[in-house]
């Protein structure tokens, strides 16, 4: 039995308010800490977004009925809040801009809409970016002129992981996380490919979306650049997947943490390829910089337990998640959550969540 710090994943989405047929903060948070993960920062793409007090109050006030591990809210770049999202910094995880296609309506194409919440945005935190090659280079030249962090989300490729090091060589402040899906996924896949264009199809659906097996190879090369893992756990149901508009996102918390010890077991390709990964690597990412890219508090007496040699396949009937699959059913991989403390209390046990709705804080209070 290993024993590890409690897991922070930095970007989860809850579909609270909104699409709770998805996922809400009570089916999240049980998967959160399902997979080791004591501490989660939401996103503000809900139905409505979180972009002013008044949506940062109702997704707050949800949490804190219904959340079951420890959580922080993000708050959303509009076209015209930045006062207003700047003002609420102490109360929110940090700001998400959207500066690509994705799911949801904040989306900030104009590059002039990005430079109030560059320069109001209050400092100590980061804005984290949705942007992807060229647009996570100008993210990242936004932050090189207001010398100010950016965080930059799930990244993807090769050129951003290239650029992201370049930039961090030069001063920039720039951090950024990479997602399991992009570490252990590509397209095309033939988990994916098996239904040709028909219905399965959907499924691979992700933004931004799975990568080439060159770019899969640069993430693991570079992963002295990566900052963090983050899941960007995407829940949408199976109906919606194979829909005829399937949206992008895969549910990503139960599976983070066994498919990385699976990669420090093996290697992300098999011992063969040597070990990319180490223990220590995924502590650094999962726990230490998280904490001290986004300013979070300790949580005291938290840790997480794991069997290192429990070999399974993942199994989607066995999740906590609403949304009902994974990317990465029937998927072998070794290290099984045993036992999650939070803050003196066992919140999981065994396959069992054993705090109510509502033993979760907000990280910012
Ligand atoms: O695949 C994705 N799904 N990428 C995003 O950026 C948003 C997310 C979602 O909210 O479903
Ligand atoms: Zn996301």
């Amino acid at each position: 039995m290993i024993k590890l710090p409690g897991l922070i994943d930095p970007h989860v989405h809850f579909r609270e308010p909104g699409a709770s047929h998805k996922e809400d903060w009570d089916t999240g948070t049980s998967a959160a800490l399902a997979g080791g993960f004591t501490m989660v920062l939401a996103m503000p793409n809900t139905k409505p977004p979180i972009f002013d007090a008044e949506t940062l109050d109702i997704a707050l006030n949800t949490a804190k009925g219904k959340a079951r591990c420890d959580y922080g809210q993000y708050v959303g770049a509009g076209p015209d809040n930045a006062d207003k999202v700047a003002a609420l910094a102490d109360k929110a995880a940090a700001l998400k801009m959207y500066l690509d296609m994705t799911f949801g309506q904040l989306r900030l194409d104009d590059m002039t809409l990005w430079i109030p919440h560059f320069e109001k945005y209050p400092k100590e935190y980061p804005i984290v970016a949705h942007s992807e090659s060229r647009s996570m280079a100008a993210a990242i030249l936004f932050a090189a002129i207001h010398d100010r962090p950016v965080h930059i989300a799930h990244i993807s490729s090769k050129e951003e992981v290239l650029l992201i090091k370049a930039a961090k060589e030069k001063g920039i402040k720039v951090t950024c996380e990479v997602c399991p899906h992009h570490l252990f996924l590509t397209s095309p896949s033939p988990i994916f490919e098996e239904n040709g264009g028909g219905p399965g199809r959907g499924r691979m659906e992700v933004r931004p979306r799975l990568a080439t097996q060159k770019d899969v190879d640069a993430l693991w090369e570079n992963l002295d650049v990566i900052d963090c893992f983050a899941t960007d756990h995407a829940p949408h149901t199976l109906e919606e997947k194979d829909s005829d508009n399937p949206p992008p996102g895969f549910p990503g918390l139960e599976t983070a943490l066994p498919l990385l010890l699976t990669a420090v077991d093996a290697g992300p390709f098999g011992a063969a390829q040597g070990r990319r990964l180490t223990l220590d690597d995924l502590i650094q990412k999962m726990n230490i910089n998280p904490k001290k890219i986004f300013h979070l508090p300790d949580q005291p007496e938290t840790w997480i337990e794991v069997d290192e040699t429990a070999a399974y396949e993942i199994k989607a009937s066995e999740q906590f998640t609403r949304c009902g699959w994974t990317p990465f059913e029937g998927w072998k991989v070794k290290g099984r959550v045993r036992k999650v403390i939070l803050r003196g209390k066992t919140a999981f046990e065994d396959g069992k969540i054993l705090v109510e709705p509502g033993y979760g804080v907000n990280i910012r209070k």
